[in-house]
C-alpha cells in the first residue's frame, strides 16, 4: 500500500465515521489558520492605510480607519481561537471513535484468520499491530494530521495573499520555496523509508521480548540469560539504528531549511528597499512595473509573509517524518486488515432434529440434543443426515509447505463409536491428521467425509462444533475453572459441568481447590499443575458433548496413578463416540478398535492390537520395546 493510498483511506475512514463533525473541523481549521496568517495583512493595512497617510495628513484623519482595522483584527483573532478550540475537541473525539473501530476490526480480523497465519508469525509481532501501530495512528489522527492540515492551509493562505500583493515578489519567494521543497523531498523521502523500517524492527523486538517472557523457565534452566541478553541487544540495536537513521535526516534538514529561510528574508528586504527607493525617487523607474506598485506596507508585510512561509515549510518538513511514521503504522494496520480471511464455502449446516420412528428426520428449532446435517442441493431440495460421527479419510495427501509432503495417501475409516488410535514417531504426522479433520488446513489430494458428506461442503463452525478436541498443548484461559470447562457450551448447566468434570476425573482435584469450580485461573492456568490443566481440558471436551472426539496425547504429562484415573475417565468419555486418540504410551491405545501405525506421513501398519502383535511388525517392536523400557 502506498503512502498516498494509506492517507486517502485514512481520511476517507475519518469522514465516513462522522461526516458532519469532520466538516465542522474543516471549517474551524480554515478560520484558525486564516486568523494566524492575517497578522501580515493587518501589518500592511496599518502601514499603508494608517501610518503612511498619517505622516502627511496627521493622525486625526486616519483614526476611524485605524479603529476599523483594529476591530477586524480582534474579531478575526477571536474567531481563530474559538476555531482552534473546536477542532481540537472534535478531533480528539473522532480519533477515539475511529481507533475504537479499528481495534475492533483488527480483532475481528484476527479471529477470522486461518491457523496457518499464526503458525508462521511470532505473537509479539502480531501484538505490535495493536500496540505500536495503533498508537502511532492515534497520535497521527489527534495531533499530526491536524497540525499538518493546519500548516498546509496556512501556507495556501500565505501564498494567496502574497500573490494578491505582488506577483513579482512572490516569484522571488517561489525560487526560495522551490529550493526548500527540493531539499525536503530529497531528505524527507529517505527519512520516511527509515520510519517504516523502524516500525518493523520494533515489532521484532517486542516479539523477542514476548518469546523470552514465555520461555523464562527454559532460559533459566539452560542458563541462557547472557545469550538472551545479547540477542536482545542485537534486536534493540537494530531498532536503535533504524530510528537513528530516521531521525538523522530530520536533524540535518532543519538547519538547512532555517538558513535558506534567513537568506530569503535578507534578500527580500534588500530587494524591497530597492523597489521602494526607485519608486519614490524620481529617476524614471517609478511608472514601470514592479516599481510602480512598490509600497512600504506591502514590502514590510511581505517580509512577515516570507517568515511565515519559511516557518510553515519548516513545520511541514518537521511533521513529514511523523506523518511518514504514522502512515507506515497505518499501512501496516490496513495491510493486516486486508489479509485473506479463512475461506469457508461450506453450506451444509448442523441443526437440531427429531428422529421419527419410521427413520425420517425433521428439523426443529427446539433444543433436542439430537443433531442432523442439513444438506441443500442445487435442485432446491434439502436432505437431512443424522449426525453419527462417521469419519472417513480417503487417499489424503497434504503438505504445509509446497514441496515437502507431510501426509501421503492416508486412508482411515472410523465408524461411529469406534476408537482409532494413531501411533508413530514424533513428526510422523499424527497431529496433522487432526488439523485436517477440523479443517485448520485444507487437504490437497483425496477426500475426507463426515457422515458421508465431503467436509469441504460443511460450514467450518458447524464442523468444528461437532468435534471435541483435547489439543496437544493444553490451553486454558483466564477465568474460573467452571468457565473453562463450559467454554465450548456456555449454556451447559451446573450439573453438566460437574458431570463433565467427573467424566474427566477432574472433579476430585477441583473440589480441593481453594474455591472449587470458582477458582480463578491465571492466563493459561499457570497456577495449576500440568496434569491438572490437562484434566480440565479433557473436562472441557467432555462438556462439549460431541459425537466425535480428538485426543492428542492427552495423558502424556500425568503420573501413572493419575493416568489410570484419566484412562478410566477417558474410557467413559469415549463411550458411544468416535474417537481419534494419539498417544505415545501404548497402554492407552491397546483397547482401540483400530490402530494406525504411522511413519513419515504414511500408514505402514493397521489393525487391532492383537492382530498387529501377531504381525510382528513395527507395532510389535514398539510395543515390546516399550514394555522392556517400562
Ligand atoms: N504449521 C506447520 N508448518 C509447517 N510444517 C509443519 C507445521 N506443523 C507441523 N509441521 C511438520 O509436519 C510434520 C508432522 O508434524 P505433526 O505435528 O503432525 O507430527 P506428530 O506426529 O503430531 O508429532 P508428535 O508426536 O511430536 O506430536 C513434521 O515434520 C513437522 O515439522
Ligand atoms: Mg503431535
Amino acid at each position: 500500500m502506498t503512502k498516498k493510498e494509506t492517507l486517502m483511506r485514512l481520511i476517507k475512514g475519518l469522514f465516513a465515521s462522522n461526516k458532519k463533525a469532520m466538516i465542522i473541523v474543516l471549517i474551524s481549521l480554515i478560520f484558525s489558520s486564516a486568523g494566524i496568517m492575517s497578522i501580515s495583512v493587518f501589518i500592511q493595512l496599518i502601514i499603508d492605510e494608517a501610518i503612511m497617510p498619517a505622516l502627511t495628513q496627521g493622525w486625526s484623519t486616519v483614526s476611524s480607519t485605524l479603529f476599523t482595522i483594529l476591530t477586524f483584527m480582534i474579531i478575526l483573532y477571536s474567531v481563530s481561537v474559538i476555531g482552534t478550540l473546536i477542532y481540537t475537541q472534535i478531533m480528539a473525539k473522532i480519533g477515539q471513535h475511529y481507533l475504537d473501530d479499528i481495534r475492533k476490526e483488527m480483532f475481528e480480523k484476527m479471529e477470522s484468520l486461518p491457523i496457518g497465519y499464526f503458525d508462521q508469525r511470532s505473537h509479539g509481532d502480531i501484538m505490535s499491530y495493536y500496540t505500536n501501530d495503533v498508537d502511532t495512528l492515534r497520535q497521527f489522527i489527534t495531533q499530526s494530521l491536524i497540525q499538518f492540515a493546519m500548516t498546509l492551509l496556512t501556507l495556501v493562505f500565505v501564498i494567496a495573499v502574497m500573490l494578491y500583493y505582488s506577483f513579482f515578489l512572490t516569484l522571488f519567494v517561489a525560487i526560495g520555496a522551490f529550493t526548500m521543497f527540493k531539499v525536503t523531498a530529497h531528505i524527507g523521502g529517505k527519512s520516511s523509508a527509515s520510519f517504516k523500517d523502524q516500525q518493523y524492527s520494533i515489532g521484532r523486538l517486542e516479539g523477542y521480548v514476548e518469546e523470552m517472557m514465555y520461555g523464562q523457565r527454559v532460559v533459566k534452566s539452560f542458563v541462557r540469560e547472557e545469550h538472551a541478553k545479547k540477542d536482545f541487544d542485537k534486536e534493540n540495536e537494530n531498532w536503535f539504528e533504524d530510528s537513528k537513521r530516521a531521525r538523522h535526516y530530520g536533524n540535518i534538514l532543519m538547519p538547512i531549511l532555517h538558513n535558506i529561510g534567513n537568506l530569503m528574508y535578507v534578500l527580500l528586504a534588500v530587494l524591497g528597499s530597492v523597489l521602494i527607493y526607485f519608486s519614490v525617487t524620481n529617476v524614471g523607474f517609478s511608472g514601470i512595473y514592479p516599481f510602480s506598485i512598490a509600497r512600504v506596507g506591502i514590502v514590510v508585510s511581505f517580509l512577515s509573509l516570507s517568515r511565515q512561509f519559511s516557518q510553515n515549510i519548516r513545520m511541514i518538513s518537521q511533521q513529514a517524518p511523523m506523518v511518514g511514521m504514522a502512515l507506515g503504522g497505518a499501512s501496516r494496520v490496513f495491510e493486516f486488515l486486508a489479509l485473506e480471511e479463512e475461506q469457508d464455502t461450506g453450506y451444509v449446516k448442523l441443526v437440531n432434529c427429531i428422529e421419527h420412528d419410521d427413520g425420517t428426520i425433521e428439523e426443529t428449532d427446539k433444543v433436542t440434543n439430537e443433531w442432523a446435517w442439513r444438506h441443500p442441493h442445487s435442485d432446491g431440495s434439502v436432505t437431512y443426515t443424522k449426525l453419527k460421527g462417521d469419519i472417513v479419510l480417503e487417499n489424503v495427501d497434504f503438505e504445509y509447505v509446497e514441496g515437502t509432503p507431510v501426509l501421503k495417501d492416508i486412508s482411515i475409516y472410523a465408524r461411529p463409536g469406534e476408537t482409532i488410535a494413531l501411533v508413530g514417531e514424533t513428526g510422523a504426522g499424527k497431529t496433522t491428521i487432526t488439523n485436517l479433520i477440523n479443517r485448520f488446513y485444507e487437504i490437497h489430494e483425496g477426500k475426507i467425509r463426515y457422515d458421508g458428506i465431503n467436509i469441504k461442503k460443511i460450514r467450518k463452525p458447524d464442523l468444528r462444533r461437532s468435534l471435541g478436541i483435547v489439543l496437544q498443548d493444553t490451553n486454558l484461559f483466564s477465568g474460573t475453572v467452571r468457565d473453562n470447562i463450559r467454554y465450548a457450551r456456555m449454556e451447559a448447566s451446573e450439573e453438566e459441568v460437574i458431570e463433565a468434570a467427573k467424566t474427566a476425573n477432574a472433579y476430585d482435584f477441583i473440589k480441593h481447590l481453594p474455591k472449587g469450580f470458582d477458582t480463578e485461573l491465571s492466563a493459561n492456568g499457570e497456577n495449576l499443575s500440568q496434569g491438572q490443566r490437562q484434566l480440565i481440558s479433557i473436562a472441557r471436551a467432555a462438556c462439549a458433548n460431541t459425537p466425535v472426539l480428538i485426543l492428542d496425547e492427552a495423558t502424556s504429562s500425568i503420573d501413572t496413578r493419575t493416568e489410570a484415573l484419566v484412562q478410566k475417565g477417558m474410557n467413559q468419555l469415549m463411550e458411544g463416540r468416535t474417537v481419534f486418540v494419539i498417544a505415545h504410551r501404548l497402554s492407552t491405545v491397546r483397547n482401540s478398535d483400530a490402530i494406525m501405525v504411522m511413519d513419515h506421513g504414511e500408514i505402514i501398519e493397521r489393525g487391532d492390537h492383537d492382530s498387529l502383535i501377531e504381525q510382528k511388525g513395527i507395532y510389535y517392536q514398539l510395543y515390546t520395546g516399550a514394555l522392556e523400557m517400562e
